[in-house]
C-alpha cells in the first residue's frame, strides 16, 4: 500500500553509545500525529540494539546492504538470515554508494532483491543517475534501466515489499538538491515506467525522494504529488533535523 515514509540512511556513522542516544533523541522528539512510517539504517553492528531501543514505538530498523548468499565463505558479508535473527526485516539495496565504491551492478542487485523478497523482507531499492547522465538528457534512459535490471523481473505480489527511491548521485551529500520539480518530474516518469509493466500495482508503490533533503526543503520537496517522503542522509543524524524532516510531510 501507498504510504508517506521518511528513512534516515545513517551510512559508517555512530558508534553504539551514538547510537543508542539518537534513538532516544528520536523517540522522544518524533511527532505522534503523523501517519508515517519511520525507518532508521545504523551500522550492521548497531541494528541489535537498535531493534531493542525501538521496541513499542513506530520506528522501524533497516539495515543498510545484505549479501545475495543464504550463507558461505563471504568474509565480511552479512545474510538475511542474519538480519531477521535479530529482528531486521528492512533492507536498502542498490544504494549509490554501494553502487560506486563496491561496484555493485544491477544484476547483482536483482540477486540481492531475490532473496530479500524470498525472506518476505521489505526492500528500499535505490537508483538514480548521475551528474553526466543528466546533462546528456540520458537521466530518464538510466532510471529505466536500473529499474528494469534490478527489480522488474519480480512478480506482482513481491511489489508488496518494495518501496522505491529515487537518489540522483548528484545530489547526494552534496548540498545540491533536485528542485520539487525536478523530483516530481522524475517520480512521475517512476510511477508510469512501474505502470507499464505491472499496471495498477503503480499506484501503491512509495517512492522516496533522496538527496541533500533538509529542513528547510522537505516540505516543499514532500508537497508533490508522487513524492511519498525522502531518504535521507546527512540530516538523518541530527535529530532536530530528521524531526523537522519529518514535520515536513504535514
Ligand atoms: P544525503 O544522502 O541526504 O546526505 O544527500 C542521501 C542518501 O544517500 O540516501
Amino acid at each position: 500500500m501507498r504510504k508517506k515514509i521518511v528513512a534516515g540512511n545513517w551510512k559508517m556513522n555512530k558508534n553504539a553509545e551514538e547510537t543508542e542516544d539518537l534513538i532516544n533523541e528520536l523517540i522522544e522528539k518524533l511527532p505522534d500525529d503523523i501517519e508515517a512510517e519511520i525507518i532508521i539504517a545504523p551500522t550492521f553492528v548497531n541494528l541489535a540494539s537498535a531493534v531493542d531501543h525501538v521496541e513499542f514505538t513506530n520506528i522501524t530498523i533497516a539495515a543498510q546492504n545484505m549479501h545475495n548468499a543464504e550463507n558461505g565463505a563471504f568474509t565480511g558479508e552479512i545474510s538475511a538470515d542474519m538480519l531477521q535473527s535479530i529482528g531486521v526485516e528492512t533492507v536498502i539495496l542498490g544504494h549509490s554508494e554501494r553502487r560506486a565504491y563496491f561496484h555493485e551492478t544491477d544484476s547483482q542487485l536483482a540477486f540481492k532483491v531475490d532473496t530479500a523478497i524470498k525472506h518476505n523482507m521489505k526492500v528500499i531499492f535505490c537508483f538514480g543517475e548521475e551528474l553526466k547522465d543528466r546533462q546528456d538528457k540520458q537521466h530518464f534512459n538510466v532510471v529505466e534501466n536500473q529499474l528494469r535490471d534490478g527489480l522488474f523481473h519480480i512478480n506482482n505480489e513481491a511489489w508488496e515489499n518494495i518501496i522505491l527511491a529515487y537518489e540522483p548521485v548528484w545530489a547526494i551529500g552534496t548540498g545540491e538538491t533536485a528542485t520539487p520539480d525536478q523530483a516530481q518530474e522524475m517520480h512521475e516518469f517512476i510511477r508510469e515506467t512501474v505502470r507499464t509493466r505491472f499496471g495498477t500495482i503503480a499506484d501503491d508503490v512509495s517512492i522516496l525522494y533522496g538527496g541533500s533533503v533538509k529542513p528547510d526543503n522537505a516540505k516543499e520537496i514532500f508537497g508533490k504529488p508522487d513524492v511519498d517522503g525522502g531518504l535521507i542522509g546527512g540530516a538523518a543524524l541530527k535529530a532536530d533535523d530528521f524531526v523537522a524532516i519529518v514535520n515536513g510531510l504535514k
